[in-house]
């Protein structure tokens, strides 16, 4: 594993777009995992900035959505659909039907799994998969739990993630049971996984993840397994590292 630990945000957010448009760059049909939440934002900035430079083209590149929460409608502007809209898609030149994200409206919740996985084994491996870090150690949506299911599926949040969440809802009331999301094994098979964490409330869940026992309890551990994993950190988040 390669940890880098960052000064500032910006350079964060610089080093986490340039990881992805050099991808873009020498495989511009690469197929990316892409993350929601508070910790990539910055990156997407960065990466429609590249793309506005004229450095970066996403005309082919495939992206593969790590969760969606289930029951908010897709225009809801808390959805994941909405996010992605918001902060990358809409800004860049990719096809929107090169850009999938678990549909959590489908009549058939279990059968929506079963699709998306199928998308994703039809597309290839995934070549970058770009995760954020719950406070409880959760990947995409994968929940702390004594066993962790591999591929997409559907989940009932844990209270914490709600509250962590709660801050984009009205109340906390307002935020989704469930969501669909990718399984742990399908996030393990990208072939580099690209970790992302901030701040200070995060420092001890991420000496947990990267350096306690590998354990279903802080599914992030398991990324430990990965062969390539790279992971980028600000100065809080990595404090509590040697
Ligand atoms: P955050 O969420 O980026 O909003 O902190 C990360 C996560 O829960 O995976």
């Amino acid at each position: 594993m390669n940890i880098l630990t960052f000064d500032s945000s910006e350079q964060l957010n610089e080093a986490g777009a340039n990881i992805i448009s050099g991808l873009v760059q020498t495989n511009p049909r690469a197929v990316l995992g892409l993350a929601t939440g508070g910790t990539p934002v910055g990156i997407y900035s960065h990466l429609v900035g590249d793309y506005r430079r004229g450095l970066v083209s996403f005309r082919q590149v495939t992206t593969f959505n790590l969760d969606e929460y289930v029951g908010l409608p897709a225009s809801h502007p808390e959805s994941y659909s909405s996010y992605m809209q918001r902060h990358l898609f809409g800004h860049l030149d990719i096809p929107a039907d090169r850009t999938y994200i678990p549909d959590g409206n489908a009549p058939d919740l279990e059968a929506e799994c079963r699709r998306y996985e199928q998308l994703i084994d039809t597309a290839g491996q995934l070549d970058l998969q770009l995760l954020g870090l719950g406070h409880n150690g959760h990947i995409g949506f994968n929940e702390p739990s004594h066993a962790l299911l591999r591929g997409t599926h559907v989940v009932t949040l844990a209270e914490e993630t709600r509250k962590a969440n709660a801050r984009f809802f009205p109340t906390l009331q307002d935020v989704p049971q469930q969501a669909i999301t990718m399984g742990v094994g399908t996030i393990l098979q990208a072939k580099m996984i690209v970790l992302v964490v901030r701040g200070a409330d995060k420092a001890d869940i991420v000496h947990r993840a990267l350096t306690g026992p590998i354990a279903t309890e802080c599914p992030a551990s398991l990324l430990q397994t990965h062969p390539h994993l790279v992971v980028l950190l600000d100065k809080a988040a990595g404090s509590r590292l040697a």
